[in-house]
């Protein structure tokens, strides 16, 4: 059943015993919801830390109608992927650094945030209470969404005066229905999705109503996502709506997360360092659009897209195509270089993975 009935859970999870796994087409999934079985809440009063969260039934959750996140957007979310390796053991990639920048955010719209062992400990508990829902090796991931809310009753705009730590998980494959394929990418000339000083640079849910005008439209005239550009000499580029953007030209440069208009992602500083270790000379500093439409290459990157090759950015009217329709070459290495690290099938010599 989906529905929540609200108690607590015991949640039987032998490490020895691998549960029979969930009857769906794993051959087929893309990024989108499949209802799994339980998920985790915490909750805390506006001046107490989180304490004590607990599994629930995967459900529906009852909030006020004067809810702090419903009316005024004071939330966050996170993402982060569970892989199964095949000698069955689970794999996190860096989940302290999502509980970090739940912190960051969780500062920047003044709420109360759990601590980075009681958000790392509530993401293990709920992915092995979901086990039998990660997909087998080679088949995609879990994906595990923490939300940070004010669940309590505001009227004026305040902080609310309860919070609610939720995670819950869903197994997915590709974000892009292109696959591994390039995506195609428009670049958005009046839209922005971040301003200096707003919170562009940390994971409100806000950020993410804030480019659904632009995607819809370039959707409809079948572009995969906007590349926006900064506010202020809308000229540099930012990043898309749910990733980072790199480019390749000599060196590997992507645009600095520093201004508080570019979400600092965690797949981002991961290639960043991947790179580096590959002997990339990487820079961060900014794009203008004259330079991405000339570079021999462009890739996303986020925990969602993973590393999604570009292969063509249209900026008024004009389109601009990266290499011959396949994925390049600099784009392809650090791909395998990151996922054979995720999935387990490398050696962790950064010390980046948490194995249940
Ligand atoms: C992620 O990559 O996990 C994200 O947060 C992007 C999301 C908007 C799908």
């Amino acid at each position: 059943s989906s529905q929540n009935n609200g108690s607590a859970l015991q949640v039987a999870s032998p490490a020895s015993t691998t549960p029979e796994l969930a009857d769906i087409d794993w051959d087929n999934l893309g990024f989108s919801i499949t209802p799994t079985d339980y998920m985790y809440i915490m909750k805390c009063s506006r001046d107490e830390n989180f304490s004590k969260g607990e599994l629930q039934r995967f459900g529906n959750i009852e909030l006020s109608p004067s809810a702090g996140i419903l009316n005024y957007g004071q939330g966050l979310f996170e993402g982060l992927k569970a892989y199964k390796r095949h000698d069955g053991n689970i794999l996190l990639f860096r989940p302290e650094e999502n509980a970090l920048r739940m912190k960051m955010g969780a500062e920047r719209i003044c709420m109360p945030s759990p601590s980075v062992e009681q958000f790392v400990e509530a993401v293990k508990a709920t992915v092995l209470a979901n086990e039998r829902w990660i997909p087998p090796p080679g088949k995609g991931s879990l994906y595990i969404r923490p939300l940070l809310m004010g669940s309590g009753a505001v009227l004026g705009v305040a902080p609310a005066p309860e919070y609610t730590f939720l995670i819950y998980v869903s197994p997915v494959g590709n974000y892009f229905k292109e696959g591994m394929a390039p995506i195609n990418l428009v670049i958005e000339t009046e839209m922005h999705r971040a301003t200096p000083g707003g919170t562009g640079g940390v994971k409100t849910i806000g950020n993410y109503a804030a480019v659904l005008k632009a995607q819809s439209a370039a959707k409809a005239k079948g572009y995969s996502d906007v590349l926006y550009l900064d506010s202020v000499n809308k000229r540099y580029l930012e990043e898309v709506s749910s990733c980072n953007v790199f480019i390749v030209k000599g060196n590997l440069i992507t645009t600095p997360a520093i201004k508080g208009t570019i979400l600092p992602g965690i797949t981002r500083k991961s290639i960043i360092d991947v790179a580096v270790s590959q002997g990339f000379q990487v820079e961060e500093r900014h794009v203008c659009v004259d330079e991405l439409l000339g570079a021999d290459e462009v890739f996303c990157t986020g925990t969602a897209v993973v590393v999604s090759p570009v292969g063509s950015i249209t900026h008024m009217g004009k389109r601009v195509t990266y290499g011959s329709d396949g994925v390049g070459r600099v784009s392809q290495q650090l791909y395998s270089a990151l996922t054979s690290l995720q999935m387990g099938l490398s050696e962790d010599k950064m010390g980046w993975i948490v194995e249940l």
